[in-house]
């Protein structure tokens, strides 16, 4: 593929793929050997117009790892601020030739949207509510490390589904490798359309963790609820947070995840979150570094075959 928009276009050999290279840059990663000139000669632009923690620095951090020069374009600071459109900004980007654009955008398709204007390679790093797709490919590695297998697993995946990108990625990339995905939350939360999508909906948290292998709990997204309906916290906490006697209906060894940043107390219980047991949130944040390493390094090979074929027929 010449970018990773989201996991929708991805088939199974392709998530594989991606997943795999990703395994073994966690194992170099962790034995300390970070340094790989893959990307050498090439620029990575990062451009986020919506905040980040984990996404941001991952990606950054991949990068330098993997030898690109690597440019963190601040938003706030930007001529965005005087009222550039998202496309014009992109286009202004794209002429000073990077070989990859890595976007964070509020609204759902804008990264598509540009795509469809640069000749470089485009990483979705979250559009709106539509897809979060190298969250849901760090969140299946981090899986497959902790269960041995990411296929024939039940999913509960648990919380606000309606304004998660993160939801709607693991969905479609749980439903592609055979997992059973169970949809846990508040029918107000939780879209009706999501029953297309092969999944199984429970309002009742203790009935949607029953036998499951593992918890994704979501952040309650109270930036994207405009005007609809809010829960109190209190509220929320009693019927849908996680805590112990919840997580008990679960596998004995269900492993608990989060893609961050967490509510505690509201979504999940701090004890749970923190514990080293069942907990591989902490996990999740390294696999994000091993996963954009693999993304980038795919498209990377990718774009130099596109380029060596182009500069064959004379085309560039
Ligand atoms: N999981 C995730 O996307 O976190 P950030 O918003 O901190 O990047």
């Amino acid at each position: 593929a010449n970018h990773l928009l989201g996991i929708e276009p991805l088939d199974r050999d392709e998530i594989t793929t991606i997943i795999d290279l990703a395994d073994s840059y966690a194992a170099s990663n962790r034995r300390g050997n970070t340094r790989r000139d893959v990307l050498a000669g090439m620029t990575q632009i990062n451009m986020f117009f919506e905040n980040s923690t984990r996404t941001q620095s991952s990606f950054e951090l991949a990068g330098k790892r993997l030898g690109a020069d690597v440019l963190n374009m601040s938003m706030q600071t930007s001529s965005v601020k005087k009222g550039e459109t998202l496309i014009d900004t992109a286009l202004t980007l794209n002429a000073m030739r990077p070989d990859l654009l890595v976007v964070r955008h509020p609204h759902s398709g804008a990264v598509d949207l540009l795509a469809q204007k640069v000749d470089c390679a485009v990483l979705n790093a979250g559009d709106g509510k539509h897809e979060h797709p190298t969250q849901a490919l760090l969140d299946a590695l981090t899986i497959r490390r902790a269960k041995g297998r990411i296929e024939g697993l039940s999913v509960a995946i648990c919380g606000d589904v309606t304004h998660s990108r993160v939801a709607r990625s693991n969905i479609l990339l749980l439903g592609k490798l055979g997992n059973r995905v169970r949809l846990v939350g508040p029918p107000t939360l939780i879209p009706g359309a999501f029953k297309d999508m092969g999944v199984e909906i429970y309002d009742d948290m203790r009935a949607g963790l029953q036998g499951a292998d593992v918890v994704m709990m979501l952040r309650l997204q109270r930036e994207r609820m405009d005007g609809g309906f809010i829960p109190s916290e209190r509220e929320y906490y009693h019927r849908y947070g996680l805590d112990a006697d919840k997580l008990s209906a679960a596998k004995t060894d269900a492993i608990v995840m989060h893609p961050g940043p967490m509510n505690r107390g509201v979504e999940i219980d701090g004890t749970i979150a923190d514990d080293i047991h069942r907990s591989v949130i902490q996990a999740q944040v390294e696999m994000g570094v091993a996963v954009r390493m693999a993304a980038m390094d795919l498209l990377a090979r990718n774009l130099r075959a596109r380029r060596g074929s182009a500069a064959a027929d004379g085309t560039m």
